[in-house]
Protein backbone atom coordinates (compact mmCIF):
# COMPACT_ATOMS: atom_id res chain seq x y z
CA UNK A 1 0.00 0.00 0.00
CA UNK A 2 1.17 3.47 -0.79
CA UNK A 3 2.21 5.77 1.69
CA UNK A 4 1.15 9.36 1.73
CA UNK A 5 0.94 12.00 3.89
CA UNK A 6 -2.02 14.33 5.09
CA UNK A 7 -0.28 17.41 5.66
CA UNK A 8 0.27 21.12 4.25
CA UNK A 9 3.20 21.51 6.93
CA UNK A 10 6.55 21.17 4.73
CA UNK A 11 8.41 21.31 7.78
CA UNK A 12 6.49 18.01 8.60
CA UNK A 13 6.31 16.60 5.43
CA UNK A 14 10.46 16.83 4.87
CA UNK A 15 11.48 15.16 8.23
CA UNK A 16 9.15 12.46 7.20
CA UNK A 17 10.63 12.25 3.59
CA UNK A 18 13.50 11.37 5.29
CA UNK A 19 12.95 7.87 5.77
CA UNK A 20 11.76 7.85 1.79
CA UNK A 21 8.68 6.37 3.00
CA UNK A 22 5.91 9.26 1.08
CA UNK A 23 4.62 8.06 -2.03
CA UNK A 24 2.60 11.30 -2.15
CA UNK A 25 1.04 14.19 -0.15
CA UNK A 26 -2.74 15.13 0.25
CA UNK A 27 -3.98 18.90 1.26
CA UNK A 28 -7.27 20.14 1.94
CA UNK A 29 -8.09 23.93 2.33
CA UNK A 30 -8.35 23.30 6.29
CA UNK A 31 -4.88 21.92 6.18
CA UNK A 32 -3.66 24.74 4.13
CA UNK A 33 -5.84 27.47 5.83
CA UNK A 34 -3.48 26.36 8.99
CA UNK A 35 -0.39 27.35 7.48
CA UNK A 36 0.85 31.20 7.17
CA UNK A 37 1.66 31.27 3.59
CA UNK A 38 -0.42 31.15 0.29
CA UNK A 39 -1.51 28.36 -1.19
CA UNK A 40 0.88 28.81 -4.12
CA UNK A 41 3.91 29.20 -2.16
CA UNK A 42 2.72 25.81 -0.12
CA UNK A 43 1.88 23.99 -2.71
CA UNK A 44 5.56 25.04 -4.73
CA UNK A 45 7.63 23.76 -1.55
CA UNK A 46 5.88 20.56 -0.88
CA UNK A 47 6.13 19.63 -4.88
CA UNK A 48 9.64 20.29 -4.96
CA UNK A 49 10.17 18.07 -1.76
CA UNK A 50 7.53 15.12 -2.80
CA UNK A 51 8.10 13.99 -6.62
CA UNK A 52 5.08 11.93 -6.08
CA UNK A 53 1.56 12.91 -6.37
CA UNK A 54 0.07 15.77 -4.58
CA UNK A 55 -3.13 16.73 -4.11
CA UNK A 56 -4.73 20.24 -4.11
CA UNK A 57 -8.29 20.94 -3.96
CA UNK A 58 -10.39 23.54 -6.11
CA UNK A 59 -12.76 25.59 -3.70
CA UNK A 60 -15.19 26.54 -6.14
CA UNK A 61 -18.51 25.28 -6.13
CA UNK A 62 -19.80 25.16 -9.70
CA UNK A 63 -17.98 23.31 -12.64
CA UNK A 64 -16.40 25.96 -14.63
CA UNK A 65 -15.42 27.13 -11.34
CA UNK A 66 -13.73 24.25 -10.72
CA UNK A 67 -11.93 24.22 -13.83
CA UNK A 68 -10.72 27.69 -13.78
CA UNK A 69 -9.00 27.13 -10.44
CA UNK A 70 -7.74 23.91 -11.91
CA UNK A 71 -6.20 25.50 -14.38
CA UNK A 72 -4.24 27.78 -11.77
CA UNK A 73 -3.44 24.85 -9.49
CA UNK A 74 -2.56 22.46 -12.61
CA UNK A 75 0.56 25.14 -13.54
CA UNK A 76 2.21 24.99 -10.20
CA UNK A 77 3.93 21.75 -10.40
CA UNK A 78 3.56 18.52 -12.92
CA UNK A 79 3.05 16.37 -10.06
CA UNK A 80 0.01 18.43 -8.68
CA UNK A 81 -2.97 16.27 -8.75
CA UNK A 82 -6.49 18.60 -8.83
CA UNK A 83 -8.59 17.34 -5.87
CA UNK A 84 -13.01 17.90 -6.55
CA UNK A 85 -15.50 17.47 -4.41
CA UNK A 86 -18.11 14.75 -5.10
CA UNK A 87 -20.81 16.50 -5.84
CA UNK A 88 -22.75 16.86 -8.91
CA UNK A 89 -20.47 20.26 -10.19
CA UNK A 90 -17.11 17.91 -8.76
CA UNK A 91 -18.28 14.85 -11.15
CA UNK A 92 -18.99 17.02 -14.22
CA UNK A 93 -15.34 18.66 -13.72
CA UNK A 94 -13.72 15.25 -12.88
CA UNK A 95 -14.89 14.05 -16.35
CA UNK A 96 -14.26 17.36 -18.46
CA UNK A 97 -9.78 17.31 -16.91
CA UNK A 98 -10.53 13.50 -17.48
CA UNK A 99 -11.13 13.78 -21.32
CA UNK A 100 -7.86 16.14 -21.23
CA UNK A 101 -5.48 13.67 -19.27
CA UNK A 102 -5.64 15.83 -15.55
CA UNK A 103 -5.20 13.93 -13.14
CA UNK A 104 -8.38 14.15 -10.12
CA UNK A 105 -8.41 13.41 -7.07
CA UNK A 106 -12.41 13.56 -5.63
CA UNK A 107 -12.67 13.81 -2.55
CA UNK A 108 -15.52 13.91 0.48
CA UNK A 109 -16.63 10.03 -0.90
CA UNK A 110 -18.74 8.57 1.80
CA UNK A 111 -20.77 6.12 0.04
CA UNK A 112 -19.83 2.72 -2.75
CA UNK A 113 -21.84 4.58 -5.37
CA UNK A 114 -20.57 7.82 -5.17
CA UNK A 115 -17.16 6.10 -5.64
CA UNK A 116 -18.31 4.12 -8.48
CA UNK A 117 -19.24 7.65 -10.31
CA UNK A 118 -15.94 9.41 -9.51
CA UNK A 119 -14.31 6.31 -11.10
CA UNK A 120 -16.85 6.04 -14.21
CA UNK A 121 -15.64 9.80 -14.80
CA UNK A 122 -12.06 8.84 -14.86
CA UNK A 123 -11.03 9.80 -11.29
CA UNK A 124 -7.55 8.96 -10.90
CA UNK A 125 -8.28 8.22 -7.11
CA UNK A 126 -11.24 8.38 -4.55
CA UNK A 127 -10.43 9.65 -1.25
CA UNK A 128 -13.14 7.56 1.09
CA UNK A 129 -13.37 9.18 4.74
CA UNK A 130 -13.29 6.33 6.64
CA UNK A 131 -12.78 8.35 10.11
CA UNK A 132 -15.88 11.03 9.59
CA UNK A 133 -17.80 7.90 9.12
CA UNK A 134 -16.91 6.52 12.12
CA UNK A 135 -17.66 9.66 14.17
CA UNK A 136 -21.76 9.10 12.71
CA UNK A 137 -21.46 5.50 14.09
CA UNK A 138 -20.74 3.83 10.99
CA UNK A 139 -17.83 1.42 9.81
CA UNK A 140 -15.47 3.53 7.34
CA UNK A 141 -12.89 0.75 7.23
CA UNK A 142 -16.17 -1.47 6.03
CA UNK A 143 -16.42 1.67 2.96
CA UNK A 144 -12.91 0.52 1.84
CA UNK A 145 -14.09 -3.37 1.70
CA UNK A 146 -17.02 -2.41 -0.77
CA UNK A 147 -15.29 0.02 -2.51
CA UNK A 148 -12.38 -2.73 -3.56
CA UNK A 149 -15.06 -5.28 -4.20
CA UNK A 150 -16.70 -3.52 -6.44
CA UNK A 151 -13.77 -1.58 -8.27
CA UNK A 152 -12.39 -5.53 -8.40
CA UNK A 153 -15.62 -7.00 -10.10
CA UNK A 154 -14.93 -4.02 -12.88
CA UNK A 155 -11.43 -4.20 -13.63
CA UNK A 156 -11.97 -1.69 -16.45
CA UNK A 157 -12.65 0.96 -13.67
CA UNK A 158 -8.57 2.25 -13.11
CA UNK A 159 -9.36 4.55 -10.01
CA UNK A 160 -7.43 4.26 -7.10
CA UNK A 161 -8.79 4.12 -3.64
CA UNK A 162 -7.04 6.67 -1.63
CA UNK A 163 -8.58 5.59 2.05
CA UNK A 164 -8.59 9.33 3.85
CA UNK A 165 -9.22 10.92 7.08
CA UNK A 166 -7.37 8.26 9.19
CA UNK A 167 -7.16 8.84 12.95
CA UNK A 168 -4.92 6.08 14.11
CA UNK A 169 -2.60 2.98 13.44
CA UNK A 170 -5.62 0.72 13.14
CA UNK A 171 -7.47 2.37 10.26
CA UNK A 172 -4.33 2.25 8.74
CA UNK A 173 -3.85 -2.01 9.52
CA UNK A 174 -7.15 -2.61 8.49
CA UNK A 175 -7.24 -0.60 4.88
CA UNK A 176 -4.24 -2.14 4.19
CA UNK A 177 -6.19 -5.58 4.79
CA UNK A 178 -8.85 -3.82 2.43
CA UNK A 179 -6.53 -3.77 0.05
CA UNK A 180 -6.80 0.29 -0.19
CA UNK A 181 -3.98 1.52 -2.82
CA UNK A 182 -3.12 4.10 -0.84
CA UNK A 183 -3.72 5.27 2.59
CA UNK A 184 -3.29 9.33 3.25
CA UNK A 185 -2.22 9.69 6.85
CA UNK A 186 -1.69 12.59 9.26
CA UNK A 187 1.94 12.87 10.74
CA UNK A 188 0.88 11.86 14.08
CA UNK A 189 0.01 8.42 13.02
CA UNK A 190 2.53 7.95 10.93
CA UNK A 191 5.03 8.31 14.07
CA UNK A 192 2.90 6.14 15.71
CA UNK A 193 3.19 2.97 12.74
CA UNK A 194 6.83 1.95 13.88
CA UNK A 195 6.94 2.27 17.55
CA UNK A 196 6.10 -0.90 19.51
CA UNK A 197 6.85 -0.98 23.26
CA UNK A 198 8.45 -4.03 23.19
CA UNK A 199 10.48 -2.86 20.58
CA UNK A 200 11.71 -0.16 23.40
CA UNK A 201 11.88 -2.61 26.15
CA UNK A 202 14.45 -5.27 23.66
CA UNK A 203 16.42 -2.12 22.81
CA UNK A 204 16.60 -1.41 26.63
CA UNK A 205 18.07 -4.42 27.46
CA UNK A 206 20.41 -5.11 24.37
CA UNK A 207 22.02 -1.60 25.62
CA UNK A 208 22.13 -2.52 29.33
CA UNK A 209 23.75 -5.28 28.72
CA UNK A 210 26.23 -3.98 25.93
CA UNK A 211 27.19 -1.72 28.98
CA UNK A 212 27.95 -3.88 31.66
CA UNK A 213 30.65 -5.77 29.03
CA UNK A 214 32.08 -2.88 28.62
CA UNK A 215 32.65 -2.80 24.51
CA UNK A 216 32.82 -0.42 21.92
CA UNK A 217 32.09 -0.33 18.61
CA UNK A 218 34.73 1.41 16.71
C1 LIG B 1 -8.04 13.75 2.68
O1 LIG B 1 -7.61 14.00 1.58
C2 LIG B 1 -8.37 14.74 3.71
O2 LIG B 1 -7.40 15.76 3.62
C3 LIG B 1 -8.27 14.22 5.12
O3 LIG B 1 -7.89 12.88 5.17
C4 LIG B 1 -9.44 14.57 5.98
O4 LIG B 1 -9.24 14.02 7.26
P1 LIG B 1 -10.04 14.49 8.57
O5 LIG B 1 -11.39 13.87 8.56
O6 LIG B 1 -9.21 14.00 9.71
O7 LIG B 1 -10.10 16.00 8.49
Amino acid sequence: MKIYIDSSDIKEIKEINRTSLVDGITTNPSLIAKQNKDIKTILKEICKEIKGPVSAEVTAEDCAGMLKEAKVLKKIAKNIVIKLPLTYEGLKACSELSKKKVKTNVTLCFSVTQALMAAKCGATFVSPFIGRLDDIGENGVNLIKDIRKVFDNYKYLKTEILSASIRNIDHVKEVAKAGSDIATIPAKVFHEMYKHELTDKGLKIFLDDWKSANQKIS
